[in-house]
C-alpha cells in the first residue's frame, strides 16, 4: 500500500533562555505558581534578527540532512504558524528561499496548536495521491513577539522554536497511517490574537492603545476543550486502524500545560508517570504549532521510537482546531 512514511526530523530553538525565576522579576509571579498550574520551567526566546523563518529554515536543514535528500527534490513545504515572518508573502516561501528548495510549492497554514497536524494530513494526502513525492511539514513560531508581557495569565505559557519532518513515499508497513482534523470554530475568540488583522488593523492607533496585537485567552475553557478534544482525537485515530491505547508505544501530545497532557493521557489509560507519556514542555513551554515536531525531533534522535512502534500524535489549539495522527515508525 502506497503511503507517506517521515525519513528526517529536525529541529532549532532559540539559545536564550528564560526561566520562571526570570519572570518573578518581570510580572507578579513565582515559580511555584507556574510550576504547580503548567509544569513549565522555562521557554527559549528569539533574539533580536531572529524570526520565525530563521528557526524554520534550521529546523528544515537538520530535517533534510537527516533524510538524506536535497532541498531541491522537494515537490511541496508546508508551514503551520500563527506567528509569520509577515501578513504575506508566506513564510514557507522564505523557508523555500533560505533552503534552496526551488522546485517546491510553499504555503503557510493557520490552525494554531492543531498546525503541525494539519499539515502532516495534507502532506500525507499528496503523498497518497501521487501528486508529491517529498514533502516538507514544519511548525514555527516566534510566540514571545505577540504575548503580552504585562499579562501573567498567558505570558508564562509560551515559548519559541520550530521543528520539522521531512516525508517521502513508501509502500512498505510503516508510515503514517491515518490522519484526522477538526474545527469548532464557535470558539473562535477563546484563544485568538484580536489586533493586527483587519478587523483591528495596527494601522488603527486604538488597536495599539488597546493592546489588541496580544493573544488573550480564556484559559479555563481552553483547558476544558483541550481534554475533551485531544481525547476524541487520539480515539478516533485508534478506532480507524483497529487499535486501543494498549497497543500505543508513544503518546506525543501537544505541549500546552502539563495538566492537560495528564488529564488527556489519564482519559487513554495512560498514567502520567508511563514512559509511552512523552512530555518536554517543562524546557520549552507551548511553542504552538512547533511543539509536536520538536517533540517528534527529540523523540527520535533520543531513541523514543523503535521500528515498528505505534505513535499516536494529539493536537489542540486556537480555533478551535485539534487532530490526530497515527504512525507506524
Ligand atoms: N502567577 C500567579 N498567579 C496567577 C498567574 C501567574 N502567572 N496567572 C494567574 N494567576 C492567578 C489568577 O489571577 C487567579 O487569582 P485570583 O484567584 O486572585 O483571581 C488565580 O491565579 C487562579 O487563576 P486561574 O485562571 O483560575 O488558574 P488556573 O488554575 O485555571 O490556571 C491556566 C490558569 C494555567 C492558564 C489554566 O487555565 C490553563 O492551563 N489553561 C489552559 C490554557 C493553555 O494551556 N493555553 C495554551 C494555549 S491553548 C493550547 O495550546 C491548547
Amino acid at each position: 500500500m502506497v503511503r507517506s512514511r517521515i525519513t528526517g526530523t529536525g529541529s532549532c530553538l532559540p539559545d536564550k533562555i528564560l526561566t520562571n525565576l526570570d519572570l518573578e522579576r518581570i510580572i507578579d509571579t513565582s515559580d511555584e505558581w507556574i510550576t504547580s498550574r503548567t509544569g513549565i520551567k522555562e521557554r527559549r526566546i528569539a533574539e533580536e534578527g531572529q524570526f520565525t523563518s530563521t528557526f524554520a529554515a534550521e529546523a528544515s536543514r537538520r530535517a533534510l540532512e537527516m533524510a538524506g535528500i536535497k532541498a531541491e527534490e522537494l515537490d511541496l513545504i508546508i508551514l503551520g504558524t500563527v506567528t509569520p515572518d509577515f501578513p504575506f508573502p508566506a513564510t514557507a516561501c522564505i523557508v523555500q528561499h533560505e533552503i534552496g528548495a526551488v522546485n517546491a510549492a510553499a504555503f503557510d497554514l493557520s490552525a494554531a496548536c492543531s498546525g503541525f497536524i494539519y499539515g502532516l494530513s495534507i502532506a500525507d494526502k499528496y503523498i497518497r495521491t501521487g501528486d508529491a513525492k517529498k514533502v516538507l511539514v514544519i511548525g514555527a513560531e516566534v510566540l514571545s513577539r505577540v504575548v503580552d508581557w504585562t499579562d501573567r495569565n498567558t505570558c508564562i505559557l509560551f515559548g519559541d522554536g520550530s521543528g520539522a519532518a521531512v516525508l517521502e513515499v513508501t509502500e512498505g508497513d510503516s508510515g503514517i497511517l491515518s490522519t484526522h482534523i477538526f474545527s469548532n470554530g464557535s470558539f473562535w475568540n477563546t484563544l485568538y490574537q484580536p489586533g493586527c488583522g483587519n478587523r483591528n488593523p495596527a494601522t488603527n492607533e486604538q488597536t495599539l492603545l488597546d493592546r489588541l496585537c496580544y493573544i488573550r485567552m480564556e484559559g479555563n475553557d481552553v483547558f476544558k476543550h483541550a481534554v475533551r478534544a485531544m481525547e476524541e482525537a487520539a480515539c478516533t485515530a485508534l478506532t480507524a486502524n483497529g487499535m486501543t491505547p494498549a497497543d500505543v508505544s508513544l503518546l506525543i501530545p501537544h505541549q500546552a500545560n502539563r495538566r492537560i497532557i495528564d488529564a488527556t493521557a489519564k482519559r487513554l489509560g495512560i498514567a502520567a508517570d508511563d514512559a509511552r507519556l512523552f512530555v518536554n514542555l517543562h524546557n520549552y513551554g507551548n511553542t504552538s504549532s512547533a511543539s509536536i515536531p520538536i517533540s517528534i525531533d527529540e523523540a527520535n534522535r533520543t531513541g523514543r521510537m523503535k521500528s515498528g512502534d505505534n505513535v499516536l500524535l494529539a493536537a489542540f489549539g486556537g480555533g478551535f482546531t485539534y487532530g490526530s495522527a497515527l504512525i507506524r515508525w
